[in-house]
């Protein structure tokens, strides 16, 4: 078939980042869908600022419809994200009373929503960037603040284990490949939580890269990940063309570099032991989809151009799995 569906050439998990509603009502996002990945992302479904209501209460609808799809299609659902500390619904930021009944309300959050997704999901981003921008320390949140810095990860890892064991369990964050104090606070927790135990099963980094990443970059950056031996998930993958973001100012030649950025990512993911590969994952489908374009209509990351036809950027990634 031209083009070929990524999924039946990759030698591991393919996902896209998917919203519940373009996937009813938008034939060409869902036939995309569809056809090339093994795994759906939820790209804000099965966030806490929508799952949870101001009064507490939880709506799963959104999330459930991408279930609904990933079961009619054979596919998974990749879980995003339990404990982040953006956009703190305001049901958790007024929970004022005892540490103990805060914590009893995470748990909860934690077993219902894992337990709901149980057997259709099949991995979750636990904690979502939990590290600092530039400083290359522990991000102070909410959840810190409330049940102890790491403690809050290791509870949420151990409350998430115990509601559905048979799935790996990520912590997740960006800017690994450009920030060399990122990474090395990201490897000194992943040693913390290990040491202390916690059923982390996997690794996400979500390569929110741009045309100008150096060259070596990702090699680097998965090497250095790798050496934990535990899987790893390219889990928000796009390339953006946008100078602000770092790419070449010349859009032809930034153009040019994003297909090659493409092949770079797949080959250093490729060139990893197979059992770490866990899933490589697009934030979205086509140009128009993303979330990249909404912050700047000139930007274009992804495989497929607006109309869903395939951009040299596909082809770069198609011809190296
Ligand atoms: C973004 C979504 O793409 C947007 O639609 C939403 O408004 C905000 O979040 N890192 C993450 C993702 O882990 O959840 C973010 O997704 C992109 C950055």
């Amino acid at each position: 078939d031209n083009p070929p569906a990524l999924k039946s050439i990759a030698p591991f998990g393919m996902g896209a980042a998917v919203q519940a509603g373009p996937l009813r009502d938008d034939p060409v996002f869902a036939a995309l869908a569809a056809r090339h990945y093994t795994q759906l992302t939820p790209e804000w479904e099965l966030k806490m600022e929508y799952v949870v209501q101001p009064d507490g209460r939880f709506q799963f609808d959104r999330a459930d419809a991408i279930a609904a799809f990933c079961r009619a299609h054979g596919q998974k659902l990749w879980g995003h994200t339990l404990v982040w500390y953006a956009n703190i619904p305001d049901a958790f930021a007024r929970l004022d009373e005892s540490r103990a009944s805060f914590g009893q309300a995470f748990d909860n959050y934690i077993t219902a929503t894992v337990g709901r997704y149980r057997g259709i999901a099949n991995g979750w981003d636990v904690i979502n960037e939990p590290i600092t921008d530039e400083g290359g320390r522990l991000r102070d949140c909410l959840w810190s603040q409330k049940l102890g810095q790491v403690d809050y990860m290791r509870r949420a890892l151990d409350v998430a284990h115990a509601t559905d064991p048979s799935v790996p369990l990520l912590i997740n964050d960006y800017d690994l490949e450009t920030k060399p104090a990122k990474l090395a606070a990201y490897m000194r927790l992943v040693e913390t939580l290990l040491k202390a135990g916690a059923p982390l099963g996997g690794l996400g980094c979500q390569t929110h890269i741009s045309a100008g990443l150096p060259e070596g970059a990702m090699h680097r950056t998965l090497e250095a990940l790798a050496s934990f031996g535990l899987p790893i998930h390219l889990s928000e993958l796009d390339v953006s063309l946008v100078p602000g973001r770092g790419a070449p100012a010349n859009r032809p030649v930034a153009v040019a570099r994003q297909a090659q950025v493409y092949h770079e990512v797949v080959e250093a993911f490729v060139g990893l032991p197979p059992q770490q590969r866990l899933a490589l994952t697009m934030w979205g489908l086509r140009d128009s989809d993303s979330w990249l374009k909404r912050e700047d209509a000139s930007d274009a990351p992804l495989l497929f151009d607006d109309a869903g036809a395939p951009k040299p950027a596909f082809a770069a990634v198609a011809g190296t799995l």
